[in-house]
């Protein structure tokens, strides 16, 4: 990460909060989060909730916002879709591809998430790519050669522009289950040597690489505080105002 890059909290709401309810969310968490100028703080409401949390944080230019997921098309006709260009016209800062639940559950495969990574960069929004493991790889010796190729695939298809990458085990997400500081550190260092390997020294100093799976309140100090650990893509603690509220104004600790 560069010296200038803040570490980044972000929630990932996955299919949770309506309109109503992110409003509501929104009330609440701008009442129990003060603005912290080191660090910065995003939300991926589902998408027909943004433009309410974008609304109801107007006040509040430090909580930013951001899409789960894109087309991987500019436009055309694909019944129930998002573009990315859609997307930017609400005011978002972010966009996620590759979420392990995307690539499970709708198929997004490498080729895919790197289109799709394509189309967020062209509308003006940052991606955060979404990389990680299942248990299976894990156990099979596989992390290297699994990260290595979500990332090739992507550093293949951009034109070397920085990226924010969430590493997140499959295995962790939703589970209960983290990977122990020294897994985070282990991983986020292979995230690293791969984008050197794919894009060069200069993008893997400025990758911003997150980590994700079962962050919550008692564990986020201790994940802050490994190198290379830039931030944490948050899913169910971050459901909760107060808990989201306590992970984000989290002791740095030395960093
Ligand atoms: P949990 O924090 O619920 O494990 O989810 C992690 C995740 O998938 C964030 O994108």
């Amino acid at each position: 990460m560069t010296a200038r890059a803040k570490p980044l909290f972000a929630a990932n709401w996955k299919m949770f909060k309506g309109p109503l309810e992110a409003e509501e969310f929104a009330g609440s968490f701008s009442s129990l989060y003060a603005a912290h100028p080191d660090r910065r703080v995003a939300f991926f409401p589902p998408a027909i909730s943004l433009e309410a949390f974008v609304r109801a944080t107007e006040q509040r230019p430090d909580l930013e916002a951001g899409i789960q997921d894109v087309h991987e098309e500019v436009d055309g006709a694909h019944t129930g879709a998002i573009s990315a260009l859609m997307a930017a016209q609400v005011g978002l800062t972010w966009a996620l591809a590759g979420h392990s639940e995307r690539r499970r559950e709708f198929g997004d495969d490498d080729a895919l998430v790197s289109a799709k990574v394509c189309r967020i960069l062209d509308s003006g929004l940052k991606p955060i790519v979404c990389i990680g493991e299942t248990l299976e790889e894990r156990e099979a010796g596989m992390l290297s050669e699994v990260l290595e190729r979500q990332i090739r695939a992507v550093l293949a298809s951009v034109d070397g522009e920085p990226l924010t990458w969430a590493y997140e085990p499959v295995w962790a997400i939703g589970t209960g289950l983290t990977a122990s500081p020294d897994d985070a550190g282990e991983a986020h260092e292979i995230v690293r040597e791969a984008i050197r390997g794919g894009g060069g020294g200069e993008l893997a100093d400025s990758a911003v690489i997150l980590y994700g799976g079962s962050v919550k309140p008692g564990n986020i100090e201790q994940l802050m505080a490994v190198p290379g650990v830039d931030g944490v893509l948050v899913g169910g603690a971050s459901l909760d105002p107060e808990t989201f509220a306590s992970i984000c104004a989290c002791s740095l600790g030395a960093r």
